[in-house]
C-alpha cells in the first residue's frame, strides 16, 4: 500500500465508522477542526487511561493534578509565551496563501536538487503554488486571545491555555506541601490546549485545539543526567509495549544545541513516521530550573525547596516529558490499519478485509455479541449476554445482515471478540468466541464466558 493512499484510507474509515467527523459538518464544516465520534471517544479515553496507568498509577512518584484552562495572564509572562510564543509566517503577495517560514524551509531543503547557497534565508523563496513574491516575514503569536467579563480592554485580556504546563508549575508548591512530597516526584496532567496554529492539517496532526499529556518532574540538578536516560527508556517501554507501535517507524531525534531551547540543556523529540514523511509525535526536555525561576521572579513568591535530610535549599530543576494524545491516536490508527486476505464460508474461496489490529486494550470495543438469527427467542437470549457482558466489557450488540458482514464490519472498528449465539446456544447454554486477528473459532460454556474473555482480554 501506497503512504498516501494509508492516510487517505484511514481519515476514511474514520469518519465512515464513528471515529473522527469533519468539525460542524453541518455547517459546512471548520477548516481542520475535528469531532471524535463514538470509536474515537472510546480509543481516545482507552490511550489516555493507558497513558495515566503506565505513568501516573502505577509510580510511587507522581501525582496528579487537573488545572484551569485561563489562568492569570502573568503565567504567560512568566512562563515567555507572551513573548516568545509566536511563529514567523510569510503571505504570498498574490495568491494570499500563508505559510509558517520554518515549514517551507524545511520543505524546500527535503527537495532533490535543494542549493544551500542559492537559498540562503526566506527572502530568497517564492511561493510555490503560483510562484508570487512574498511579504516580509511576521511574527505571529499562536495563544488565543479573549477577555473576562463584559469589558474588552486590556484589564481582561486573559488566553486560552497553550500548554498544561503552566499549571503544574504555578502549583508546585501547593502540591509538594499539601502531599509532603520529597523529592524527585512528577506532577502529571492530561488536558485540552489551544494554538492559534498558521498551518494546521495532515488531519488531527495539527490542529488548534488538542489534548496533551505531560509531566513536569522535580528534581535535584545533580541528578538529571540519570533521571533524563530513565525517563527515556521508560517512554521506549510505553512505545513497545503498552502502545506496541513497530520500533522501526520511531526516530529519536536529539535536538542540537543551537535549535533548543535557550534554557534547555538537552532535548529529544520522538518522531514518526507518517505517511506524509517524518513528523514530531512526542518530546522530552531537561528544562534546568527555568520555569520555577521565572514564576518566582514575576509572582514575587518563594518556591524554593529544603531538602529534609540535608537542609539544602534549591530551586528544583525539571525533566519535562510531553505527549499529544490526538498524535498518539493517530499513530494507533496508522499501526492498526491492516489489508489482508480471508477465507469465506466457501471452501478454498478468499476475500480482502480491512482490519485495525489495535493492542487489545486500546481496542475502543471489546466484545461484539451477534446472534444468528432476529427471531425474538434467541434475539433476547443473545441480548441478556450481551447486557451481562456490559457490566464488566464496552460491547456491541448487532443482529443485522448477515454473519460474514458482521464480522468484517467488527473487524474494521478492531474488535478483539465476537461471541456468536445460535440456536444450539440456546440448548447446550455455549457460545461460539471468535479471534479477531486468528479467525479461530471456539465454543465456549455462557457460564464461563466473562472469565475467559477477561483472561483473553487481559
Ligand atoms: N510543555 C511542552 C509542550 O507543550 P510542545 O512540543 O509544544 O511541548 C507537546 O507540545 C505535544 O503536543 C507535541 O509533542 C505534540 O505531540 C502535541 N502538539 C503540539 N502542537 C499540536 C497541534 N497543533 N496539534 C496537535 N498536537 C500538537
Amino acid at each position: 500500500m501506497q503512504q498516501n493512499d494509508l492516510m487517505e484510507k484511514v481519515v476514511s474509515l474514520c469518519k465512515r465508522r464513528g471515529f473522527i467527523f469533519p468539525g460542524s459538518e453541518i455547517y459546512g464544516g471548520l477548516a481542520n477542526s475535528w469531532d471524535y465520534g463514538p470509536l474515537g471517544h472510546l480509543l481516545k479515553q482507552n490511550i489516555k487511561n493507558a497513558w495515566w496507568k503506565f505513568f501516573v498509577q502505577e509510580r510511587e512518584d507522581m501525582v496528579p493534578l487537573d488545572t484551569a484552562i485561563i489562568m492569570n495572564p502573568k503565567v504567560w509572562e512568566a512562563s515567555g509565551h507572551l513573548q516568545n510564543f509566536s511563529d514567523e509566517l510569510v503571505e504570498c503577495k498574490s495568491c494570499h496563501r500563508r505559510f509558517r517560514t520554518d515549514h517551507l524551509l524545511a520543505a524546500i531543503s527535503a527537495k532533490p536538487g535543494y542549493d544551500k547557497e542559492k537559498i540562503r534565508s526566506i527572502k530568497d523563496v517564492r511561493c510555490p503554488d503560483c510562484n508570487g513574491e512574498f511579504t516580509a516575514p511576521k511574527s505571529f503569536n499562536l495563544m488565543f486571545k479573549t477577555f473576562l467579563g463584559t469589558t474588552e480592554d486590556s484589564t481582561t485580556v486573559a488566553y486560552l491555555r497553550p500548554e498544561t504546563a503552566g499549571g503544574m508549575f504555578v502549583n508546585f508548591k501547593n502540591v509538594q506541601q499539601t502531599t509532603r512530597r520529597r523529592l524527585p516526584f512528577g506532577i502529571a496532567q492530561i488536558g485540552k490546549n489551544f494554538r492559534n496554529e498558521i498551518t494546521p492539517g495532515n488531519f488531527i496532526f495539527r490542529t488548534r485545539e488538542f489534548e496533551i499529556g505531560e509531566f513536569e518532574y522535580f528534581i535535584n540538578p545533580k541528578d538529571w543526567e540519570k533521571t533524563f536516560e530513565m525517563w527515556l527508556s521508560e517512554i521506549k517501554r510505553w512505545w513497545k509495549d503498552v502502545m506496541c507501535v513497530n520500533m522501526e517507524n520511531l526516530v529519536w531525534h536529539e535536538i542540537e544545541e543551537g535549535d533548543r531551547a535557550h534554557y534547555s540543556k538537552r532535548t529529544v523529540d520522538i518522531e514518526y513516521n507518517y505517511p506524509f514523511g517524518l513528523g514530531e509525535l512526542h518530546g522530552i526536555a531537561y528544562r534546568t530550573d527555568f520555569d520555577l525561576s521565572r514564576h518566582e521572579k514575576v509572582s514575587g513568591q518563594d518556591l524554593h525547596y529544603t531538602d529534609p535530610e540535608t537542609n539544602e535549599k534549591f530551586l528544583p530543576h525539571v525533566i519535562e516529558p510531553t505527549f499529544g494524545i490526538d498524535r498518539m491516536l493517530l499513530v494507533s490508527l496508522l499501526e492498526a490499519y491492516t489489508e489482508e486476505e480471508a477465507p469465506t464460508a466457501d471452501e478454498g474461496e478468499t476475500e480482502a478485509r480491512v482490519v485495525l489490529k489495535f493492542p487489545k486494550h486500546l481496542a475502543p470495543i471489546k466484545v461484539a455479541v451477534l446472534p444468528l438469527s432476529k427471531k425474538e427467542e434467541l434475539s433476547s437470549f443473545a441480548k441478556q449476554i450481551a447486557g451481562d457482558l456490559r457490566k464488566n466489557f464496552q460491547v456491541d450488540y448487532d443482529e443485522t445482515q448477515s454473519i460474514g458482514k458482521r464480522y468484517r464490519r467488527q473487524d474494521e472498528i478492531g474488535t478483539p471478540y465476537c461471541v456468536t449465539v445460535d440456536f444450539d446456544s440456546l440448548e447446550d447454554k455455549k457460545v461460539t468466541v471468535r479471534d479477531r486477528d486468528t479467525m479461530q473459532q471456539e465454543r465456549i460454556e455462557i457460564t464461563k464466558l466473562k472469565e475467559y474473555l477477561a483472561d483473553k482480554l487481559k
